[in-house]
């Protein structure tokens, strides 16, 4: 049964002003639910004194009672336990906090979102060719392995040994809801295979070319985890793109702080008319200035470019964002 707390009963027509004067006095229970009894309504109040109840008195007739007012049930935030919101990606189990994590972080996280079992920091920037980072595990189980679900599809990723984040899932979406079940893709970044798995799901031929041997394991196993057929070629994007010169329909080029190395071999893979999705670091007074090294490297090859896209992908570092540049590559002039 309810437990009976404090209350203030007043008409239904006053009810309003009790209660904005209750909330001015500090007396309003705001975890308790107003309860309506025709023509009066209670207010549930976390108590009262007689100059209180007096103040009450000159705006309205009130009666101080005992009922059963119900408790709200809101969730605790995060804010609410630690007074403020840490910064955290969840991957799979695995809470990532930057810059750095603490116990009382991990053990909030850990209370409010029962899915989390790791709580991790990173110790490194994302670096070197595999863009990889090191991480200090603050609390729960040490791993840094889990699997991740995106859009349907499970991905089992190792956070230390190669790249993935979530924070590109709506990117991905955005990107795969172009392709069709007939086109060609050629995927230069695989990764553990994020863009490369969803378009294949739609049916589409998809070569996943990635350098990092572990990436490539990682990308092999969730083929066959989410039963995706795909072509899986371990090596440099820039000699293995030759192998699909003038076929593909799209062309995926996620490795932003170094795409524009990688344009001509790229350019040279898409059919007539297809798309190269191209993405790049960028600071905030010079989002897409790499159109201009794009058509630069499209004319030394002696085709043509038609800008089809520009976004934002999300901001990475103060004032620099992670920018996408979508465009379709024109006939090659001989
Ligand atoms: C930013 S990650 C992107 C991974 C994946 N596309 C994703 O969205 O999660 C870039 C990937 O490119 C790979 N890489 C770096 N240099 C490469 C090269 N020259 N050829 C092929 N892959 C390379 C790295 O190992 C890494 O997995």
């Amino acid at each position: 049964m309810q437990d009976q707390t404090l209350g203030v009963r007043v008409e239904r027509h006053k009810g309003e002003a009790i209660r904005k004067a209750l909330v001015d006095l500090g007396l309003f229970d705001r975890s308790r639910r107003i309860r309506s009894t025709g023509s009066h309504i209670s207010l549930p109040i976390i108590g009262i004194d007689e100059e209180s109840a007096h103040q009450l008195r000159n705006i309205a007739e009130i009666e101080v009672v005992e009922e059963p007012f119900q408790i709200i049930d809101r969730r605790i935030s995060i804010e609410d336990m630690l007074g403020f919101r840490p910064s955290f990606e969840v991957v799979g189990d695995i809470a990532i906090v930057e810059p750095e994590g603490s116990e009382a972080i991990a053990s909030a996280l850990m209370a409010l979102h029962k899915s989390i079992k790791t709580v991790i920091s990173p110790i490194s920037e994302v670096e070197g060719e595999f863009r990889t980072r090191r991480f200090k595990h603050i609390a729960g189980i040490p791993q840094t392995i889990t699997i991740h679900k995106e859009h349907g599809l499970y991905y089992r990723v190792d956070l230390e040994s190669a790249y993935f984040s979530p924070r590109l899932g709506t990117e991905r979406l955005r990107v795969a809801n172009q392709v069709r079940s007939s086109d060609f893709v050629l995927d230069m970044f695989a990764g553990v295979g994020p863009f490369s798995l969803l378009v294949a799901k739609r049916g589409a031929r998809v070569v996943a070319i990635d350098k990092n041997p572990l990436a490539v394991r990682y990308l092999k196993e969730n083929a066959v985890l989410n039963k995706v057929e795909i072509e899986v070629q371990e090596g440099d994007a820039a000699e293995l793109a030759r192998l699909y010169e003038d076929q593909a329909n799209h062309v995926i080029m996620n490795l932003p702080h170094m795409a524009s190395k990688f344009l001509v071999p790229a350019i040279k893979a898409t059919k007539g008319s297809g798309i190269v999705h191209y993405y790049a670091f960028a600071p905030e007074d010079g989002l897409y200035k790499d159109i201009e090294l794009i058509k630069a490297a499209a004319q030394s090859i002696g085709s043509s470019i038609e800008l089809l896209y520009e976004g934002v992908v999300r901001s990475y570092a103060p004032k620099r964002y992670n920018v996408t540049i979508e465009f379709k590559v024109g006939k090659i002039i001989s």
